[in-house]
């Protein structure tokens, strides 16, 4: 059947996060609708198995395949890196994005032979997605990672500028990132969260100009444009967002706007019957 391109483009994650992911989608397909779906009760992702990540990934994809979309955006790096291949499967009919190759792609645009060093959640880490999406695309390249969970708790919180902010940012790249002390450590950091451009802007302060700080939003926006472009699915009429989520709709209005850079004028309760464990 043939797909209706009025059809709201479905983006999800854990979180908040992914509003990051959906402001450069709406900056590059500004014609296009979007449903925004943030699980809040089940967050984070980033500390569960993989088994547990996939069956949420799975629930969140259908819950917005059943209101209508027409193409779906996994906009949280522990969903993409655990489930991607289980979504396009089960959803084969639609164009399915994540965000873990257009990510490993950015930094490879700017990396130098110093490497790479991916921060991310704790699962993505471990499961070894980024690193293989990487050496995909540039085998001898030297790519070190580490987790930091408790960056995807501070981004919650709304990210406040603080000392104790800075401590744990610092703590997170600590011996990892180019600095005066570590002069071979990698000079591109990629952030391998959908939460973690939130800090991008004190991180750059933080590391200096010799650091380059990369994140998913931008390229992943891009592969989704050129998706729909070759499947004929771009709208020429539309740019109204609708946000969903499992929890605490209130605070997602209220701190999602860090993450978009705009205010949210409506964000609607997912009931947990659309959910089913
Ligand atoms: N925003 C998600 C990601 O990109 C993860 C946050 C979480 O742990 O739920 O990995």
């Amino acid at each position: 059947p043939m797909t209706d391109v009025n059809l709201p483009i479905g983006v999800f994650d854990s979180g908040m996060g992914g509003l990051t992911v959906l402001a450069a989608l709406r900056q590059q397909l500004p014609q296009e609708d979007f449903v925004y779906l943030g699980d809040t009760a089940r967050l984070p992702y980033g500390t569960k198995s993989a088994a547990t990540v996939e069956r949420y990934a799975r629930q969140a994809a259908g819950a917005l395949v059943a209101r209508g979309i027409k193409a779906l955006v996994v906009a949280c790096n522990t969903a993409s890196a655990t489930a991607l291949r289980a979504l396009a499967q089960e959803f084969a009919s639609w164009a399915v994005v994540g965000v873990v190759e257009p990510g490993a792609l950015a930094a490879c645009a700017v990396a130098d032979s110093s490497g790479v060093t991916v921060l991310a959640t704790e699962s993505t880490i471990a499961g070894g997605a980024y690193q293989r999406a990487l050496l995909h695309q540039r085998p001898a390249m030297r790519v070190l990672g580490r987790p930091c969970p408790l960056w995807v708790t501070l981004a919650e919180q709304g990210g406040d500028a603080s000392a104790l902010t800075d401590t744990i940012l610092l703590d997170g790249v600590r011996g990892l990132v180019m600095s005066e002390q570590t002069p071979d450590a990698p000079s591109t950091l990629v952030l391998g969260c959908t939460h973690f451009p939130v800090f991008r802007k004190r991180l750059q302060q933080l590391l200096g100009p010799k650091v380059q700080v990369i994140d998913s939003a931008q390229t992943t926006a891009g592969s989704v444009a050129t998706a729909l472009q070759s499947e004929g699915l771009l709208s020429d009429r539309g740019g109204n967002s609708q946000f969903l989520a499992t929890d605490g709709v209130e605070r997602f209005q209220r701190v999602g706007a860090t993450f978009l850079a705009e205010s949210i004028s409506d964000v609607e309760l997912m009931s947990q019957v659309m959910i089913i464990d």
